[in-house]
């Protein structure tokens, strides 16, 4: 029966409410067993059962929940600086793409990787993200774009699930471009997607089905034949859209029941209040906006039409260079118009559902994994306006203290 005292203020960030609403308690102490949260209070009243409990201290600084990254890709071969020199000459995402490059050519490069390798440089982003005081990472799948290659990364992800202390949510995402060898048979490759990538990632390989709708990507129509099939296995939608132009992707969202929407940077009015009466969660991914010079998300029309709004990195070789989910949190604050307490909701809580995961993780309260970050911060605020490299003084996952 660990306990967790001295605990300047604790940001326990429950579920449900406004997102500005982080729950704070100061002077708090958590307690757990087998990494389940058991008693969470004003340490002034810890239960005199935990008297003689093993004593971990925080030492006055602030504690949150243990940070989960709802939007990553995390498992790819190579890198894309080449593109990023070309971007900074001006060249666009899209035209990139279309000469061969992006989602393409890490597609080339992760083909060419074996599994071991993928799994290996995957695990060690995974460590630096726990090293941040990442707990939890939704990972997809996108760049094999075959059926072995798709199996190939969900394998990888399944591999990590087994030994990384992170854990790890999947989503196949064989809908992330159409490949070279579909090239005039774009119904060949969503019937492929449909009818057997979808059945075999439902084997306990993917808990979501993410389709790319843009503009050298896919349609709504093809999205929606894909998730009548991922409907049919158990895999619940989410959507990347918006991103580049307008393609209604709120709507669809909310017309599929979606889990989350991610990007969203052009999302109509009409789309947002779809989405927020369907209750679908709207991830921002502000790294990728920065990269791609794109305009930021407007978290704040989201947050003021009810719709919740979870930050996430992105992190991919194209788009998002980076997993550090802090720094996607303070960029939040600056480009997106949110609050750092409501950054800090959108990283944890919220993040939380938009991977359907709100019963283990995201929150500091009975019945939760005792996944929990002790600051090197004043506060959260002074947290995300400094922005050191790493704040994260000591992280615990399911009640364990990481690195000793
Ligand atoms: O989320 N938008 C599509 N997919 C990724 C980019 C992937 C890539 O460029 O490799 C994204 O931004
Ligand atoms: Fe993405």
């Amino acid at each position: 029966m660990p306990v967790l005292v001295d605990i300047g203020c604790l940001y326990r960030c429950l579920d449900g409410g406004k997102q500005s609403d982080v729950h704070m308690l100061e002077n708090a102490a958590v307690a757990w067993e087998d990494g389940i949260i058991t008693w969470v209070g004003p340490q002034a009243g810890l239960p005199a059962q935990y008297a003689g409990a093993l004593q971990h201290s925080a030492g006055g600084s602030p504690v949150i929940p243990g940070l989960v990254d709802c939007h990553t890709h995390l498992a790819f071969g190579g890198w894309r600086a080449d593109e990023f020199e070309l971007r900074s000459r001006g060249a666009t995402y899209q035209e990139i793409a279309r000469a061969g490059g992006g989602i393409r050519s890490t597609m080339r490069a992760t083909r060419a990787a074996g599994e071991e390798e993928l799994a290996g440089r995957a695990g060690r982003f995974l460590g630096r993200m726990l090293d941040l005081g990442v707990t939890t990472v939704e990972a997809k799948s996108g760049y094999g774009l075959t059926f072995d290659g798709e199996l190939k990364l969900l394998s990888v992800y399944r591999r990590l699930a087994e030994v990384s202390p992170v854990q790890l949510v999947s989503t196949l995402l064989g809908a992330h471009v159409v490949p070279p060898e579909f090239e005039g048979d774009r119904g060949g490759y969503v019937t492929m997607i449909c009818e057997r990538m979808v059945p075999a990632a439902a084997q306990g390989l993917a808990s979501f089905c993410d389709v790319f709708v843009e503009d050298g990507a896919f349609t709504a129509d093809e999205a929606r034949v894909i998730f009548e099939a991922g409907r049919a296995y158990g895999l619940r939608p989410k959507l990347h859209v918006d991103q580049l132009t307008d393609g209604a992707g709120g709507l669809l969202a909310a017309e599929v029941g979606a889990a989350s929407a991610d990007h969203l940077e052009y999302t109509s009015a009409e789309g947002m209040a779809a989405m927020a009466e369907a209750g679908v969660v709207a991830v921002t991914l502000p790294i990728a906006s920065l990269y791609l010079r794109q305009p930021p998300m407007r978290a704040r029309a989201f947050l003021d039409v009810g719709c919740d709004v979870a930050v996430a990195t992105d992190f991919n070789p194209g788009s998002a260079p980076s997993y550090h989910l802090p720094w996607a949190m303070t960029l939040a604050c600056t480009m997106n118009g949110m609050t750092p307490h409501e950054a800090l909701k959108g990283a944890t809580a919220v993040a939380a559902r938009a991977i359907g995961m709100e019963s283990v993780c995201g929150s500091v309260a009975v019945g939760k994994r005792a996944d929990l970050v002790i600051l090197e911060a004043e506060s959260v605020n002074h947290w995300l306006y400094h922005a050191v490299p790493n704040a994260a003084q000591a992280v615990f996952v399911g009640g364990i203290r990481m690195g000793g």
